[in-house]
């Protein structure tokens, strides 16, 4: 029997977590050097916190959320220690410079900017440093143990779903070491595991930086769940030789049509799963649907530096002088989209609708539990 990495703690057994509040410093698993070592790392400062999202050392949209989040109120600490804690004005002067600076490290999740944002909001309402202290880590713990919490119903969800889905091919990382929970995707698959029911995943190998060979491999094998990793290139003739079932992958920001962004060469798969009759899931939580953004044409791509194309690790591969085109994400129009699984529910076409009934749904202080609703 798999084991399946969820309550209490967000931890498989012998990995510490993802992502995780200590007294007055963030600690995460610095996922570069995943699988090769196993590495906390502290983040006591804003810059440490830019440069851990920048680099990729904590990725996937609801962590880096969760890191932005808990990343203001290390910058309240610091800019309090430097002598800003004499002013309730000086405080929020802080907290506005923060949110500005770690909201913006990433632009296609929309998770980051939402959870700074929410920080910022509920934190300008403190009368005094202290309280606006207090209230950023309250709203950031909140951030936290909700993402868990989704990912825990979107498994639910997605076990009764894809009930019928043995052979799952997935992309990029979209598990526990990109959320603060058991993930999205693979929350899907470890639900489906959590229920007895077989699966077995195919992972994209993800280039330019290996997310599926390295992260989702790791992970799922930690976890004794059967996986096989594929080079990018080949996901089509997989997909074309009816061993697959079902594609599930996580989103970074999902526009108010239902287009999603997503890790660079999800549209291939999506493209290709639709040509061979296979059903392409999304799973996300609510927190990465984005009513402000009408289609995906609206959603900022982020273009990454051209060395992570150009070679792999000392070795380089390209000629000295040629071009590099490096988007992180693409965007597959939601017509691909066979269902978006939310922790209120499993969301299909016409998904403006079914989209905007989510997030009313979501705003709920008690919004229905996946057993509730089966
Ligand atoms: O560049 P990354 O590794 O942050 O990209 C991550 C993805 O594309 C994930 O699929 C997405 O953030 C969803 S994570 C639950």
């Amino acid at each position: 029997m798999p084991k399946i990495p969820h309550h209490p703690g967000n931890s498989l057994i012998d990995s510490p977590p993802t992502i995780q509040w200590d007294t007055d410093h963030i600690k995460i698993i610095d996922q570069t050097l995943l699988p090769s070592a196993l590495k906390v790392i502290e983040l006591r400062s804003v810059s440490d916190v830019v440069d851990a999202i920048g680099r990729l050392a904590i990725r996937g949209a609801p962590a880096i959320g969760a890191c932005g989040a808990y990343g203001i109120v290390v910058a309240l600490d610091e800019g309090y220690a430097a002598g800003g804690s004499n002013s309730t004005i000086a405080a929020k002067d802080i907290l506005a410079k923060a949110a500005h600076l770690i909201g913006n490290t990433r632009p296609t999740a929309v998770n980051l900017a939402w959870a700074v944002e929410r920080v910022q909001t509920g934190a300008m309402l403190g009368t005094s440093p202290e309280e606006v202290r207090s209230l950023a880590l309250s709203i950031a713990n909140d951030i936290f143990d909700e993402d868990r919490a989704a990912c825990d119903a979107i498994g639910t969800f997605g076990a009764v779903e894809l009930a019928e889905h043995k052979t799952i091919l997935t992309h990029c990382n979209a598990g526990r070491l990109a959320t603060a929970g058991i993930g999205t995707a693979l929350g899907v698959i470890y639900g489906k595991a959590r229920e007895g029911q077989e699966v077995e995943v195919f992972s994209s190998e993800t280039r330019p930086l290996l997310q599926g060979a390295r992260l989702t491999a790791w992970e799922l094998s930690m976890a004794e769940i059967p996986v096989t990793v594929f080079p990018d290139s080949a996901g089509s003739s997989l997909l074309a030789s009816g061993r697959i079932d079902a594609v599930i992958v996580g989103s970074d920001r999902i526009a108010a049509n239902g287009d999603i962004a997503n890790k660079i060469g999800t549209l291939s798969h999506a493209l290709a799963a639709r040509a061979a009759s296979v059903p392409f899931y999304v799973a996300a939580p609510t927190s990465t649907l984005d009513p402000h953004t009408a289609t995906g044409a609206e959603i900022e791509i982020e273009q990454r530096i051209p060395e992570e194309v150009e070679g792999f690790g000392d070795c380089r591969s390209t000629p000295v002088g040629v071009a590099v085109w490096n988007p992180a994400f693409d965007i597959t129009p939601a017509d691909l989209v066979t269902a978006i699984i939310t922790e209120v529910g499993v969301l299909r076409p016409d998904y403006g609708k079914s989209i905007a009934n989510a997030l009313e749904l979501a705003s709920l202080a008690n919004p229905p539990t996946p057993e509730e609703q089966q």
